[in-house]
């Protein structure tokens, strides 16, 4: 009998930031496991370290104590395998939508035909189709970010590194780009991470959702999300639904601390 590994596991995750005199416990022994095809969601207070957290997990932070693992192997720095969107959508200005949803194929070595037909195809998913060949500082905020969700999604990691990226937008797009998220993660079976402060978006998307407490950052709870895919309008407007809702919104929103000591 083997056990099996999971895809990303944090193991006593622990995270200070030195400040000044003193040092910040962004993070305090977290542990979690995501098995392979999970989706998880994230949610928690604003400061509650779910960028830390993932920022770990992407291999852009060396956490001060702890580990995380994926595929049983200690993350050391980014890879590939691992396609982050950041909260804050960070694109080559420089370069066209095109440009920018390619550039990971590039660097992949895949051919300039296949980039192209890729790249086109993530940009239609995305709703970019009429301005793939705009510069950023064109483009809305919602529109930026849905071409970093194009150029994330293009190289096709097996993890999904996910921080709110769907803030920007506004409501229609926000649930089209979750259906279609939805769509793509159950044809490919991707690991989703996905850091969201949309208590309905996280029961939405999520097999998981892991709400997390702040000060210091930590899990405060897990929820199982028993509701069956494909997700639908039906499903969002069930009373299963609403009591999960219920369930996510009172973990993150009685916690005890939520703003005492914010800056
Ligand atoms: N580079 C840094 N230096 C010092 N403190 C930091 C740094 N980055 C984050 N922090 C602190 O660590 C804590 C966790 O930050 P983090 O960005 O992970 O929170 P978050 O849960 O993602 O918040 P939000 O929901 O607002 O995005 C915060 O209190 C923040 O002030
Ligand atoms: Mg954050």
């Amino acid at each position: 009998m083997s056990t099996v590994t999971p895809k990303i596991e944090f193991r006593g995750l622990s995270h200070r930031f030195e400040l000044g005199a003193g040092d910040f416990a962004a993070l305090d022994d977290v542990d979690l496991s995501i098995a392979e095809g999970e989706f998880v969601t994230v949610v928690g207070p604003s400061g509650c370290g779910k960028s830390t957290l993932m920022n770990a997990a992407a291999g852009l932070l060396t956490p001060t104590g702890g580990e995380v693992l994926v595929d049983g192997a200690a993350v050391h720095g980014p890879s590939p395998q691992r396609g982050v969107i950041f909260q804050q959508y960070a694109l080559f200005p420089w370069m066209s939508v095109r440009k920018n949803v390619e550039f990971g194929l590039k660097i992949a070595g895949v051919g300039q035909a296949e980039r192209r037909a890729k790249a086109q195809h993530f940009i239609d998913l995305v709703g970019l189709t009429d301005f793939a060949d705009a510069l950023p500082r064109t483009l809305s905020g919602g529109m930026k970010q849905r071409c970093a969700i194009a150029r994330a999604y293009a190289v096709d990691p097996t993890v999904l590194l996910m921080d709110e990226p769907f803030g920007a937008l506004d409501a229609l797009t926000r649930v089209q780009l979750q259906d279609r998220l939805l769509d793509t993660w159950s044809r490919d079976r991707r690991t989703v991470m996905f850091i969201t402060h949309d208590v309905d978006e996280a029961v939405y998307l999520a097999n998981r959702v892991i709400v997390m407490a702040a000060r210091p950052g930590r899990v405060h709870q897990v929820i199982d999300v028993g509701l069956p895919y494909p997700r639908s309008e039906e499903i969002r407007l069930s009373p299963e639904f609403a009591e999960l809702r219920r369930q996510v919104w009172h973990a993150v929103y009685h916690q005890p601390t939520t703003l005492e000591g914010s800056p």
